[in-house]
């Protein structure tokens, strides 16, 4: 088993626990329980020098564990590739083609096996996962999450519309798409066995590949098991177009009659929302997944972040493997930082013709925060910052390998905002060293800890 129990850090500590608020101890003590939790944080001259401690090396910083709202976990092969034609073809050429050979569970289990440790590595603490169609290929996810000790949702994928995918790939009608969700929700709870790790959720994949049948029936399920939902919203001018013409009605709307717009849920991409909907997800309380790598090949826009965000909208990232082509939450990011300011100012044309929405831009306090903090508020976990009672989900930083000017390399007179801008633009997987999740050290120097669980 991977260590477990009590553990305490000292090491510089930036976190945001709020959208607007970001705090950096030079020197902190961070505290966790045997349950995992924080216990205390202080500065670390308060030391309690009974206990065992993990001090880290000179240029580490200690931030929250990343939090990745949108991840298609079968995709994971096609990774950086095949972003060539629009959605609706990419679906239908590459996407669904891959993603019926799960249905060789050896297969899916090797997957697994490289995509759950290769997200560790990039600092996600946290995954919001689709799976495939398959219930024994969302049960062996929900298995490598545990034994690699990531914590997650699991989401067996519900798609029946004969106009939107393939015969070998869907269920065989509503209702067998309805059993196998809600046995998939009672698979995914029985492999977390109580741990409070793994999470199942409820993935309608979109409705275009939906019948109005398994909509409503996953609607019902939702409320009757309290399990929560994910689902594609509005990504692009063809996804949007499509629900106008089948429902009357824009996406989000459809989607709320349907039951599926519910607290916590998980509305991937919403591009294409106007504030009337932006408003109605934020009294709904559900959230949105802004995915800025994944908009720029499919979206036909840029998701109006700050906007939302100033609406009430909760929202976090996604990395939407892979529709986006990269697997790092920070450099999405960083890309939401850029698409920001390319929306704030357009992007072609005169001044005052280049189409840009001033007042869009987002800081690197609120990038910070979304990949963190904003993430976990958003599916409702209380992980992202660093306070006592919180579970530790945290990644050591080496900030020596980054690269910056020699001439500030302790990054050591950076003010918090700065650290986190660097953080934000230049850090990546070859700068995360060690990884906790729930206080059990899951990923150290550029190895896995396997848990044997
Ligand atoms: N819409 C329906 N399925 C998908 C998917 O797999 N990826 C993305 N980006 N959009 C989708
Ligand atoms: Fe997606």
């Amino acid at each position: 088993m991977a260590s477990s129990a009590a553990v305490t850090v000292r090491a510089p500590v930036l976190h945001a626990p709020a959208q607007d608020h970001l705090q950096f101890l030079p020197d902190a003590l961070i505290e966790v329980g045997a349950d995992g939790r924080i216990e205390r944080v202080a500065a670390a001259e308060t030391a309690d020098l009974t206990r065992p401690t993990t001090v880290l090396p000179r240029g580490r910083v200690l931030v929250p564990g990343f939090v990745d709202l949108h991840v298609h976990a079968p995709q994971w092969p096609q990774l950086g590739t095949a972003l060539d034609v629009p959605l609706e073809r990419w679906l239908q050429e590459y996407t669904f083609p891959l993603e019926a050979s799960y249905r060789d569970e050896a297969f899916a289990a090797r997957v697994w096996d490289e995509l759950v440790p290769g997200l560790l590595a990039e600092g996600t603490t946290t995954a919001v996962y689709y799976a495939t169609v398959h219930r024994a290929a969302t049960r062996s996810l929900a298995e490598a999450c545990v034994r690699h000790g990531q914590r997650a949702f699991v989401g067996r994928v519900a798609m029946d519309h004969p106009d939107a995918t393939p015969p070998d790939y869907r269920d065989a009608s509503a209702a067998a798409g309805i059993e196998a969700s809600a046995a998939s929700i009672e698979d995914v709870r029985t492999v977390d066995a109580g741990r409070g790790l793994v999470r199942p959720v409820i993935t309608p994949r979109f409705a275009p590949a939906c019948t109005d049948a398994l909509l409503s029936g996953l609607g019902d399920l939702a409320a009757a098991t309290g399990a929560l939902v994910q689902t594609h919203c509005s990504e692009s001018d063809w996804h949007h177009g499509y629900a106008i013409e089948r429902f009357g009605r824009r996406d989000l709307e459809a989607l709320a009659e349907f039951g599926l717009v519910r607290p916590h849920t998980v509305l991937a991409h919403a591009t294409k929302l106007p504030d009337e909907d932006l408003d109605a997800v934020a009294r709904s309380g559900a959230c949105i997944a802004h995915c800025p790598l994944s908009n720029v090949s499919f979206g036909n826009g840029v998701f109006p972040a700050r906007r939302a965000l100033a609406r009430g909208v909760r929202v976090g990232l996604g990395t939407d493997i892979a529709g986006g082509a990269h697997s790092s939450v920070l450099r999405n990011a960083a890309m939401a930082l850029d698409v920001s300011r390319l929306l704030d100012d357009g992007v072609h044309g005169a001044p005052g013709e280049r189409g840009g929405v001033a007042g869009s831009r987002l800081d690197a306090t609120t990038a910070f925060w979304l990949a963190t903090r904003g993430g976990a508020e958003a599916v409702g976990l209380d992980v992202g910052c660093f306070e006592p009672g919180r579970p530790f989900d945290a990644v050591a930083l080496d900030l020596t390998s980054l690269p910056t000017p020699t001439v500030d390399r302790d990054h050591a007179d950076l003010d918090a905002e700065l650290l986190a801008e660097r953080i934000v633009r230049l850090a990546g997987a070859r700068n995360v060293e060690t990884v906790w999740v729930a206080g059990r050290c899951v990923r150290s120097a550029g190895s896995s800890v396997p848990s044997g669980r």
